[in-house]
């Protein structure tokens, strides 16, 4: 049995934990404004808004609900398009939707009034780029975006410019109804659900639901994202620490992370979308071992290790072969960590794929490194997309160490690099374009090295 709030009502539902919201929303409660398009976290048709008790007040965030257990939201406040209103009236998201022709079939509308209703409600920053940023997720196949845009200016450029308690600013605008004031006490009286112990581990949900959703619905999952453990960003011992359960989201907002590597932030808004950065774990982007994996191939170049059990592997040792991993089944990764940079120290990680936003890469590739007096003293760089792992580039690095940025340089590490990867011809590209990705990635790292 487990128990939430669904829109402005209690319920307790006996279902398995594994099985999709997006399922039982559809099936079980006759709401149908929640839209089932893709099924894999793509297109944000099945977006919703879900409130989780945080240390002081509810932490809402939107989701793909195509990729979200039920299990994840006992003892939370699920939100879906029919409890942003309490009568006939409209939001003023929905009203300028209307008025700006924001909307044609109409498919993928709930599921942008959704995720701008998550910015509204979770995003640390309220403004039109935070509000568009939020859309990063949703695609539209018929109106276009520059009607959404017109939609979305109008209506962040009506909110306040300050105010003392934003739940309060939101229910007076008519941006979500007056019970969301109750939620807090109401979760609160709720039974409290633990997680099974021994079911197929799920963080964040974005890998494994989108190959074994039909499998995952029948079963009773262990839910990694429950545990407290799992959930920091802390430097002690000499160490910077991150527990598996943090997510994407997270690592943008943390003051740890963006401290030590304001461009960081800027690198991982262009991972997935703001619905899956929301839900998809460290831990989660390791164990998937995708070659491609975009925070796997920055944690080479921080010299990462991951924790599990009790013992501590370097990342770069932790990648056997293609899925292979130097970890056996039921083992948990507990926490990566990392040496903090020396002074003057720069990270620079780069993403290529074929479009901008939402998109796996073909080549990424990071690189910590120090210069003093245009002379590189530390370089280490990895890549992905250019062999079955995501790859410390050892040669490459050591080569740079102790070189003048020059051409000659760059064309040295470029050839090196080559002999060092192992591309495949795919989907995302030929084997020799990546490694002309690569080549033209370790330029530009190269470059932006020169100028600090
Ligand atoms: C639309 C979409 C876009 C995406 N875009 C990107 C992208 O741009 N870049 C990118 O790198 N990835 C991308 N991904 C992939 C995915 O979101 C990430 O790899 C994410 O970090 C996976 O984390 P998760 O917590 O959701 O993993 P889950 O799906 O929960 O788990 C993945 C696997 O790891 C295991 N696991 C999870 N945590 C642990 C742990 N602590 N210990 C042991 N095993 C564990 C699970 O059992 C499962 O086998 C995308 C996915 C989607 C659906
Ligand atoms: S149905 Fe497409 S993202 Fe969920
Ligand atoms: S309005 Fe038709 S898909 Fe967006």
């Amino acid at each position: 049995m487990l128990s939430f709030i669904c829109n402005n009502e209690e319920m307790t539902v006996d279902c398995p934990g594994g099985l999709p919201v997006l399922d039982w929303i559809r099936s079980q409660t006759g709401l149908k404004g929640t839209k089932e398009g893709c099924r894999e976290g793509d297109c944000g048709a099945c977006t919703v808004v879900v409130g989780k008790p945080g240390t002081a007040e509810i932490e809402y965030s939107a989701a793909c609900s195509c990729l979200l257990p039920i299990g994840e939201i006992a003892g939370c406040h699920l939100v879906t398009i029919e409890g942003l209103t309490t009568g006939d009236e409209l939001t003023p998201f929905q009203k300028s939707f209307y008025d700006e022709a924001a909307s044609q079939c109409g498919f993928c509308t709930p599921g942008m009034i959704m995720s701008l209703t998550g910015c509204l409600l979770g995003s640390s920053e309220l403004s039109v780029s935070a509000a568009m940023e939020s859309l990063d997720g949703n695609i539209c196949r018929c109106t276009g975006y520059v009607a959404v845009r017109r939609a979305v200016d109008s209506v962040m450029n009506e909110l306040p410019p300050k105010w003392d308690n934003r739940l309060k600013m939101l229910i007076d605008k008519g941006h979500v109804p007056a019970y969301f004031r109750t939620v807090s006490e109401r979760l609160k009286k709720l039974p409290v659900h633990e997680t099974s112990e021994n079911g197929t581990f799920i963080a964040g949900g974005t890998d494994i639901y989108v190959h074994s959703s039909d499998k995952l619905s029948d079963e009773q999952p262990e839910f990694l994202s429950r545990r407290d453990d799992l959930n920091f960003i802390r430097r002690d011992d000499g160490l910077v620490r991150i527990g598996a359960s943090v997510t994407f989201k997270q690592l943008r907002e943390s003051p740890v992370i963006t401290g030590l590597f304001p461009g960081l932030k800027g690198f991982l808004s262009r991972v997935s979308s703001t619905q899956i950065r929301s839900r998809a774990t460290v831990g989660g982007n390791i164990v998937n071992a995708s070659p491609i994996a975009d925070l796997a191939v920055v944690l080479l170049a921080l010299d990462a290790s991951v924790t599990i059990s009790d013992r501590s592997v370097l990342l770069s040792e932790f990648y056997l072969d293609y899925k292979k991993l130097d970890m056996q089944p039921g083992e948990i990764i507990t926490e990566v960590s990392f040496p903090p940079p020396e002074p003057g120290s720069v990270l620079s990680s780069l993403k290529i794929c074929k479009r901008e936003y939402l998109d796996i890469a073909s080549v990424n590739s990071s690189i910590l490194f120090r210069v003093e007096n245009s002379v590189i003293r530390r370089a280490r760089i990895s890549a992905g997309g250019v062999s079955p792992i995501p790859l410390l580039l050892v040669k490459t690095g050591e080569y740079l160490r102790g070189r003048i940025i020059s051409e000659e340089t760059v064309m040295e590490a470029c050839k090196l690099a080559s002999s060092e990867i192992s591309p495949i011809s795919d989907v995302r590209g030929s084997k020799e374009y990546k490694e002309e990705l690569l080549k033209a990635q370790i330029r530009a790292h190269l470059t932006r090295s020169a100028t600090q």
